[in-house]
C-alpha cells in the first residue's frame, strides 16, 4: 500500500513538474482538476521525462496581443490571444497563395486564440516568437531561423522550406478562459 502511494506520489511530482511555462505574457494558470500550481519560469531538463495528455490552462488575464508558451506532451503550445488587427491579417489573406492552404477559421475554435503546436514543421526547430522582442517574420506570426521559415498570425506557412503549418493541437474550451489541451 505504501509503495502504491509513494509511486502516485512520484507521478504527481512529474506531473507538477512538466507544468512549466518557459515564456510567459500574461496571468493565465494551468492547471489540472482543482488543482492550480504556480508558474515556473525555468525549463528544468528533469521536466521532458515526463509528458502529461491533458493540459488545462487559465487564459483569464492574458492580455490581447500577448502570447504563452506551455509544455503539452514534451511539446511547446503557443497561445496567441490575438487582436483584431492579427485576425484581420489571417483573414484577409484566406485566398492568398499558400504552400499549406487552409483558411483561418479552420485552424481556431474562437477567434482571438490561436492554439498551434510551436514546433517548426520543417526540421522540428521551436519558431521565434513567443517573446516580445523576438523577430515574427514577414507575415507578423513566427520566424524560425534555422532555415528561414515564415509563418503568419494564423501560424500558416507563408516562406521558407517548411512544408506545413503549425499544426493545431487537440483542445476544447471548457469555459470562457478555461481551455482543455489534449
Ligand atoms: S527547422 Fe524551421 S526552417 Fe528549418
Amino acid at each position: 500500500m505504501s509503495d502504491i502511494l509513494t509511486r502516485q506520489q512520484q507521478q504527481a511530482d512529474e506531473s507538477r513538474r512538466d507544468f512549466l511555462y518557459y515564456a510567459t505574457a500574461g496571468a493565465a494558470v494551468v492547471t489540472t482538476g482543482a488543482a492550480i500550481w504556480p508558474l515556473i519560469d525555468s525549463m528544468n531538463p528533469s521536466a521532458d521525462v515526463s509528458a502529461l495528455a491533458v493540459v488545462d490552462i487559465d487564459l483569464e488575464g492574458v492580455e490581447p496581443g500577448s502570447r504563452i508558451t506551455l509544455k503539452w506532451k514534451g511539446k511547446p503550445v503557443f497561445i496567441d490571444h490575438r487582436t483584431e488587427e492579427r485576425i484581420a491579417q489571417a483573414r484577409a489573406d484566406d485566398d492568398a497563395p499558400m504552400i499549406d492552404p487552409e483558411p483561418d477559421a479552420e485552424r481556431v475554435q474562437r477567434p482571438e486564440w490561436l492554439v498551434v503546436i510551436g514546433v517548426c514543421t520543417h526540421l522540428g526547430c521551436i519558431p521565434l516568437g513567443q517573446g516580445g522582442s523576438d523577430p515574427t517574420g514577414d507575415w507578423n506570426g513566427w520566424f524560425c531561423p534555422c532555415h528561414g521559415s515564415h509563418y503568419d498570425t494564423s501560424g500558416r506557412i507563408r516562406k521558407g522550406p517548411a512544408p506545413r503549418n503549425l499544426d493545431v493541437p487537440p483542445y476544447e474550451f471548457v469555459s470562457d478562459t478555461l481551455v482543455k489541451i489534449g
